[in-house]
């Protein structure tokens, strides 16, 4: 029998695992928190719930591998064509489509860091070498040195916006003169996780912006302001070349039919959507006036979590936030990204915060 261990791609030395946000560790007699992922605190939508448990009682069949209903759905409510559409495992599933049907080894990805951790992971995967642009000091998006960075060996670019996880926001004008400057062969994915929570108008809107551009992709999800984080289901908007490339870099049958009957019915709720998005970003301001006048230096965000780069004390800051009951995403060294959440755990942050600036 041999001892060999099967060859795997080199490619895969070194990637980055992928860390997901820490549970709270619910200590006894202690409100636990999630602060960690830029999860929805709040239960599905009305309906949802509904749509769920009747897709439940079909698990033995296949889903629709088209996703035909939430297509038709999602053309309707966005005004796209329906060829436009391309749904996946979540939006990091559709962004690692988008990378595979672009880029492969020799060629390279440019994007903002630090930006969304999954980037470096699916760029890695693909064999394709990323491309790291530092964000600004305002913790922006340096547009200007991203497409200046972009060579003929670029096949893809990520414009997180808003960035996670700083939550700063890239505008129209300033992203109109950039896309100006991106070679028509190189694909823009603008990825758009948290749109449901800008509330800035000069914020451009992905939808409206890669119509008449062919090299855009727009990446949303339900996984955020939809709150179906645990069903895996986001999608893209792209013109038919690139939307064509994500049907055949699918999964089959990767989006179970709970998923697509879940976001079919939480698109349908959307009075119901819009009121928890508008209690969750009055709850982000308060958060961050709040945290402004502890004296913390607070990043303007667009999305549903606040950034505090915190530098040496990061860790020390998270430990302290995770014995007080709630989880933030610490990033060693760098910051800290808090996720807004109900105003109960929103309370305990800032009590903490407080707190903790005073026995500095
Ligand atoms: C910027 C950004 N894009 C994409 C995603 C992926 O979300 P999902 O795969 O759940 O749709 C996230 C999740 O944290 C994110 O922050």
């Amino acid at each position: 029998m041999s001892r060999e261990n099967p060859k795997l791609r080199a490619e895969l030395d070194g990637i980055p695992t992928y860390k997901p946000g820490r549970p709270p560790a619910a200590a006894e007699g202690v409100p636990a928190f999630k602060l960690s992922s830029n999860e929805n605190p709040y239960p599905p939508l009305p309906g949802v719930l509904e749509a769920a448990v009747a897709a439940a009682t079909k698990i033995n069949r296949y889903p629709d591998l088209a996703c035909a209903e939430l297509t038709a759905e999602l053309a309707e409510r966005f005004g796209v064509p329906a060829a436009h559409v391309a749904t996946g495992t979540g939006s990091v599933g559709v962004a690692q489509q988008l990378v595979q049907a672009t880029a492969g080894p020799g060629d390279e990805v440019v994007y903002a860091w630090r930006s969304f951790e999954a980037y470096p992971i699916i760029t890695q995967i693909s064999g394709a070498r990323a491309v790291q642009i530092p964000l600004d000091a305002e913790e922006r998006h340096d547009l200007d040195a991203m497409a200046e960075a972009i060579t003929d060996r670029t096949r893809l670019v990520f414009v997180c916006n808003p960035n996670n996880p700083t939550g700063t926001a890239v505008r129209r004008a300033e992203l109109e003169r950039f896309l100006d400057r991106v070679p028509g062969d190189v694909l823009v994915v603008l990825d758009e996780a948290y749109r449901e929570f800008n509330t800035d108008p000069d914020v451009p809107d992905g939808v409206q912006v890669y119509r008449d551009r062919p090299n855009v992709a727009v990446l949303r999800t339900f996984s955020k302001a939809y709150g179906l984080a645990g069903l895996r289901i986001g999608f893209a908007f792209a013109h038919e070349p690139v939307a064509e490339a994500l049907r055949k870099t699918a999964v089959p049958f990767g989006v179970s039919q709970l998923a697509q009957d879940a976001a079919v019915a939480s698109l349908r709720a959307e009075p119901a959507l819009l009121e928890r998005v508008m209690g969750l970003v009055a709850e982000r301001s308060r958060v961050v006036s709040e945290l402004t006048a502890q004296g913390w230096t607070v990043p303007e965000t667009q999305a549903n979590f606040v950034w505090l780069r915190l530098g040496e004390r990061t860790m020390d800051f998270a430990a302290v936030c995770e014995r007080a009951g709630a989880t933030v995403r610490p990033f060693a060294g760098e910051g800290v990204r808090i996720t807004v959440g109900e105003s109960e755990a929103n309370d305990l942050l800032l009590r903490t915060a407080a707190q903790y600036r005073k026995d500095l």
